[in-house]
């Protein structure tokens, strides 16, 4: 039996997933799920004509009763975020559609990893895992695993130094309580608090710019999709190819940070093919403690007024 991908979800976040994953991991089969069916259906003709040069992946579309046999169910269907809204706006549209997915793609058999990236995506990874009633390893969302790569890329346009050598991570709810856990980060082998012109007025300044860039880039272009895509490949990679990968992720929390809350947050988590095999409890100092203290009291807060 090959490697199977069940997409659900193709919108512009799928759809660029679809592309980025074909590119990136050796797939033999990549099924798409959506409403929109003559879309997906011209989306998996579109993309089909790619594999002659990245190999041979059958891609076609297909309903939840052929998720069975999938390793890993990728999960982008939900409304997108307007100018001006916040991910937590989207909670009741959201978790109805969320909903809809879950019990069919489990009722098919499936027995993979839930990959979660449609927002607010710490608030559904966590209804992923409640509606599936799988172990908790087998559900993982985006998290602030994109906030993390906005990270990097800011440090490395302010130091001007590569961006491959920028370690930094975004923590908490991939929203707006996210935060930067700036104690960790590294430079190449120097520690980012012992960059000078990186004062503490200018960590606040670039972490506000970091949980405003989803907003800034809906602004302009209307959506946002290749970076989220991206973290959506990196996390499936990691799965199929069981490379045991540290991300940030949405991850369940079982007491890390002191946390009391049964949900999933933003940390960083070692993924192979099991899914989520460790949740990694990083160093915060007193300040980064309480903000993630205040993410989990917020996130738990939105999932108190769901009613299944
Ligand atoms: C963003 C979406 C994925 O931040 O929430 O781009």
């Amino acid at each position: 039996m090959g490697r199977k991908v069940f997409l659900v979800g193709d919108g512009a976040v799928g759809s660029t997933f679809a592309n980025d994953l074909l590119q990136n991991v050796q797939v033999d089969e990549l099924v798409i799920c959506d409403v929109a069916k003559d879309r997906a259906f011209g989306d998996t003709l579109d993309i089909e004509d790619i594999t002659p040069f990245t190999g041979n992946t059958k891609v076609r579309t297909g309903e939840y009763s052929e998720a069975g046999d999938a390793d890993v169910c990728v999960i982008t269907a939900g409304v997108p975020r307007k100018p001006g809204e916040t991910r937590l706006d989207l909670i009741a549209k959201n978790v109805k559609i969320l909903q809809s997915i879950v019990k069919p793609v489990v009722d098919s058999g499936f027995k993979g990893v839930f990959v979660v990236s449609a927002n607010p995506v710490d608030i559904l990874t966590t209804l992923t895992q409640k509606l599936s009633g799988f172990p908790k390893s087998r559900v993982i969302g985006t998290g602030t695993s994109l906030d993390s790569m906005r990270l990097r890329v800011e440090i490395s346009k302010r130091l001007n130094v590569p961006v491959t050598d920028v370690y930094a991570m975004v923590l908490g709810e991939h929203g707006d309580t996210s935060f930067e856990n700036f104690q960790e980060a590294m430079i190449g082998d120097k520690p980012l608090r012992s960059f000078e012109e990186l004062t503490d007025e200018v960590l606040e300044e670039i972490e506000t710019e970091i949980r405003k860039k989803g907003g800034k880039i809906i602004a302009n272009k209307g959506a946002t999709y290749y970076g989220v895509a991206m973290m959506l490949t990196q996390i499936v990679k990691s799965i199929l190819e069981n490379k045991a990968i540290c991300l940030p992720v949405s991850a369940p929390i079982d007491g890390e940070y002191g946390i009391k809350h049964n949900l999933y947050l933003g940390t960083p988590a070692v993924i192979d093919g099991r899914g989520i095999v460790e949740v990694i409890q990083t160093p915060l100092t007193d300040q980064e403690q309480a903000k993630m203290q205040f993410s989990a009291d917020k996130m738990a807060e939105a999932l108190a007024s769901i009613e299944l």
